[in-house]
C-alpha cells in the first residue's frame, strides 16, 4: 500500500473543507432559493436546517473519514464498512463515489463558462452588450444554442478548466489542492467584500435587501419551502455526498474535528447569506425594480449571474473591473469546489486499487474528461438538470442518511461522540447529542419522504421535461446507471483483490 497524502496543516483542511463548500451555490443558488421561497421566511427553515442537518453532518463526516483513514481508505464504500462489516455496505457507499462524479461532470463545464467571462470582461467584449436581449443573446451564443453559433469558444475555456482542475489534483492534497485553497479562499472573499460593499453602498439599496428580506411567514406551512432550505443547506456545505469523507480521510487520529468542521461550516455560512445574499436579488432590485428583479429570480441562477449583473456592472463606474472581480470569484469559487468532487474517485483508485496517486489521477482525467462531454454537447437537451438533479440532490439526502443511520445506530452514539470528540479542541454541547441520535435521522427521512413525493416522483415521471428531449433524458438515465453498476463493480474487483492481499478483515 503506498503511503496516504496528508494535510499540512489545520488551517489548510479547513481551508479546503471551506473551499469545497463556498461554490456557486453560495452566490447563485441561495439568493435565487431565498427570493422564491419566501425571502426572509426562507431564513427560518434554513438555519434550522443548518443546526439539524448541516453542523451534525459536518461533524459526522468528518469523523467517519477520520476513520476510515485510519485504515488506509479515503472512498465511501471502505470507509462505510468500517462502521458496519456486512457484505452490502460498500454497494451503499458506491453513491459516495457516484454522486460527486457526477456533479463533477456538469460543475466543471459550468465553472469555465466563467473563465470565459471573467477574460470578456477584461477585453471589453461583454460589457459591450446593453441590452437584457443582446446579453442572453451573449450567453447563448457562448453556450452555441444560438443559431450560427459554435462551441469552439466555450471548449477552448473548458480545457483550460478541466487541466487546472487536473494540474492541482495531480499535484497532490497538501501540495495541490491545499496550496489551492490557501491562495484562492482569501482571494475569492476579498473579491466577494468588495462586491458586496458596492452593491451596498448604490442607492436605494435598502429598498433592494428589503426585497429579498421581507419576510413572508405564510410559506412556512409549505414543504417544498422546507426542502428547498434543506437541498440548499446540503449541497451549499458540500455534505451528504462523500467529499468531506474523502477530505476527512486525509487527517490524522489526534487531528480535531468539532472545532475545525464548525469553522469550515461558518466560513460557507458568512460567503452565503453575508456575501451571496447581499450582491445579486438587491442589485438586481435597484436597476431593475420589483418587477424586473422578480423576473430575474424566477428565470434562475445562470440567468441572474451571466446575463443580470453583467448589465448592471455595465451601468456604474468602473463596472469592467467590478465584472472581471465578479467572474474571478465565480471562478474561484467554483474550482476549490470542483477539485474536492473529484477527489473522491482519485482517492477510490489509489487506495483501493494501490495506484500511485498521479497515475490515479492521469487515467481518472482522461475518463472524466470523456464524461464530461455530454453535458457540453447536450446541453440545450436538458442534460444538465438531468445531472443536477441525481448528483446535486437526490444523492446527497440519500447518502446523508445513509451515512447518518450507519453512524449513529449502527456503529452506536457512545462511540460516535467518543469518535467526534477524539482530539476535539472543542466540546460539542451535550444536548446536541440526542439531536444527533434522534432529530437528524428523523429530519432526513422526513425530508427524503417528502421530497420524493413531492418532486422525485414527477421528475422520475418526466413531469415537464420538452417532448423533444425526453430521449436525451432517458439516454441520460441509461448512462447514469451504466455509470453506477461500472462503478459498483470496481468496488467488487478492488474488494477482493484487497482481501486476497489480506489487507481487509
Ligand atoms: N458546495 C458547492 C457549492 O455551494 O457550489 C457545490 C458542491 C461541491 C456540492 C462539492 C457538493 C460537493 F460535494
Amino acid at each position: 500500500m503506498s503511503e496516504r497524502p496528508q494535510w499540512g496543516n489545520k488551517l489548510g483542511i479547513i481551508l479546503a473543507v471551506a473551499g469545497s463548500a463556498v461554490g456557486l451555490g453560495n452566490f447563485l443558488r441561495f439568493p435565487v432559493q431565498a427570493a422564491q421561497n419566501g425571502g426572509g421566511a426562507f431564513m427560518i427553515p434554513y438555519f434550522i436546517s443548518f443546526l439539524l442537518l448541516g453542523i451534525p453532518l459536518m461533524w459526522i463526516e468528518w469523523a467517519i473519514g477520520r476513520h476510515g483513514g485510519l485504515f488506509g481508505h479515503g472512498s465511501a464504500p471502505f470507509i462505510l464498512n468500517r462502521l458496519w462489516r456486512n457484505r452490502i455496505v460498500k454497494y451503499l457507499g458506491v453513491i459516495g463515489i457516484f454522486g460527486p462524479t457526477v456533479i463533477f461532470i456538469y460543475y466543471t463545464y459550468i465553472e469555465s463558462w466563467l473563465l470565459g467571462y471573467a477574460f470578456f470582461a477584461l477585453t471589453g467584449k461583454l460589457l459591450a452588450v446593453a441590452t437584457p436581449e443582446g446579453m442572453k443573446g451573449f450567453l447563448t451564443a457562448y453556450q452555441g444554442l444560438a443559431s450560427g453559433s459554435n462551441l469552439l469558444t466555450a471548449y477552448f475555456f473548458f480545457v483550460v478548466t478541466f487541466a487546472v482542475n487536473f494540474f492541482f489534483l495531480y499535484r497532490g492534497v497538501a501540495g495541490g489542492i491545499e496550496r489551492l485553497c490557501k491562495v484562492a479562499m482569501p482571494i475569492l472573499l476579498a473579491f466577494g467584500l468588495i462586491i458586496a460593499v458596492r452593491v451596498l453602498t448604490l442607492p436605494h439599496i435598502t429598498d433592494g435587501l428589503g426585497f429579498l428580506w421581507n419576510p413572508d411567514f405564510s410559506v412556512l406551512w409549505s414543504a417544498k419551502v422546507w426542502l428547498a432550505a434543506a437541498g440548499q443547506i446540503f449541497f451549499t456545505l458540500s455534505v451528504g455526498i462523500g467529499v468531506i469523507l474523502t477530505y476527512a480521510s486525509y487527517l490524522k487520529r489526534g487531528d480535531d474535528v468539532t472545532l475545525s468542521g464548525l469553522t469550515a461550516a461558518g466560513t460557507n455560512e458568512f460567503a452565503e447569506v453575508i456575501l451571496g445574499g447581499s450582491i445579486v436579488i438587491p442589485a438586481a432590485f435597484v436597476f431593475l425594480g420589483v418587477a424586473g428583479a422578480t423576473a430575474a429570480a424566477q428565470s434562475g441562477a445562470f440567468n441572474l449571474g451571466f446575463v443580470t449583473m453583467p448589465l448592471i456592472f455595465g451601468q456604474i463606474p468602473l463596472g469592467a473591473v467590478f465584472a472581471l472581480l465578479w467572474f474571478s470569484l465565480l471562478f474561484l469559487a467554483g474550482i476549490t469546489s470542483s477539485v474536492s468532487l473529484a477527489e473522491p474517485a482519485v482517492a477510490f483508485v489509489s487506495d483501493e486499487f494501490g495506484l500511485d496517486r498521479r497515475r490515479a489521477v492521469l487515467r481518472l482525467g482522461v475518463i472524466l474528461f470523456i464524461l464530461c462531454q455530454f453535458p457540453i454537447f447536450f446541453l440545450g437537451q436538458g442534460v444538465v438538470d438531468e445531472l443536477d438533479f441525481w448528483g446535486g440532490t437526490f444523492c446527497l439526502v440519500l447518502f446523508g442518511t445513509i451515512e447518518t443511520v450507519l453512524f449513529v445506530w449502527v456503529f452506536g452514539i457512545e462511540k460516535a461522540w467518543e469518535e467526534i470528540h477524539h482530539g476535539a479542541e472543542m466540546r460539542i454541547p451535550g444536548f446536541y447529542k440526542p439531536i444527533i441520535k434522534y432529530v437528524t435521522p428523523l429530519f432526513l427521512f422526513f425530508v427524503l419522504g417528502f421530497w420524493f413525493l413531492q418532486q422525485g416522483l414527477p421528475v422520475i415521471m418526466m413531469d415537464g421535461v420538452q417532448e423533444a428531449n425526453k430521449p436525451y433524458v432517458l439516454a441520460t438515465r441509461l448512462g447514469l446507471i451504466a455509470l453506477f453498476v461500472v462503478i459498483a463493480i470496481l468496488v467488487r474487483i478492488a474488494w477482493y483483490r484487497k482481501k486476497a492481499l489480506g489487507q481487509i478483515k
